[in-house]
């Protein structure tokens, strides 16, 4: 046992990490998706969780308008309320890699300190960057929820991209440009990553 601080004992788990990865014969990862509203994250996350899982994988999707509708509902869009929100899901994202499921992750999580914030909770190679690129112009003009025409008319306060900044990563393991590949060749580029990095096996 480790004492992290003064009255709180961190306890060991009884089942390792391994035994887990040998029961679902592969590792738990985090594929953590990261781009502008409309870029395409949450529809690349759940195609590919829909290839994984019906391949017998265990995996799951926490997806940013979804966890805002429960455990982050308290929190907004100030750059304060986007790091507390990254922060949170962080922590999540981490509790899902040590019961050994490859968990996807979509959220803009604009900024890179808190991305990698979330990287740094998790082992070498557990946490996949996945950059989801498509030119602001060309989210804009998909405007799949109507979000960015109330940005542009002022009815939207701090809009990723219009009004609030966007990082683009600086060394994600992976990228995928929305603008010109299909679903199913992004998702074929990630399986193939996972792949080549031994994730899968
Ligand atoms: S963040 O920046 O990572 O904390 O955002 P996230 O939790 O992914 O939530 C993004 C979704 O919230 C909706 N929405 C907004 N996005 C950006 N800026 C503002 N101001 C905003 N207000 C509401 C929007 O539907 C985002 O979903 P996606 O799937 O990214 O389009």
């Amino acid at each position: 046992m480790t004492k992290t601080n003064s009255n709180l004992v961190w306890h060991e788990a009884s089942v390792s990490k391994q035994e887990r990865h040998a029961r679902h014969n592969h590792k738990g990862c985090v594929l953590w998706f990261t781009g502008l509203s409309g870029s395409g994250k949450s529809t690349l996350a759940n195609a590919l969780d829909r290839s994984l899982f019906d391949a017998g994988l265990s995996t799951y999707v926490l997806d940013g308008d979804n966890i805002r509708h429960g455990l982050n509902k308290d929190l907004g869009f100030s750059d304060r309320d986007r790091q507390e929100n990254i922060r949170r899901i962080g922590e999540v994202a981490k509790l899902f890699v040590d019961a050994g499921t490859i968990v996807s992750t979509a959220f803009i999580s604009p900024f890179q300190s808190d991305r990698d914030q979330a990287r740094a909770l998790l082992a070498d190679g557990e946490f996949v960057e996945v950059y989801v690129k498509c030119p602001l112009e060309e989210c804009e003009r998909r405007d799949v929820k109507g979000l960015y025409k109330k940005a542009r008319n002022g009815e939207i306060p701090q809009f990723t991209g219009i009004s609030s900044p966007y990082e683009e990563p600086e060394t994600p393991e992976i990228t995928v440009d929305t603008s010109v590949q299909t679903v199913e060749e992004s998702v074929e580029q990630i399986i193939g990553w996972l792949e080549k990095h031994h994730i899968l096996t």
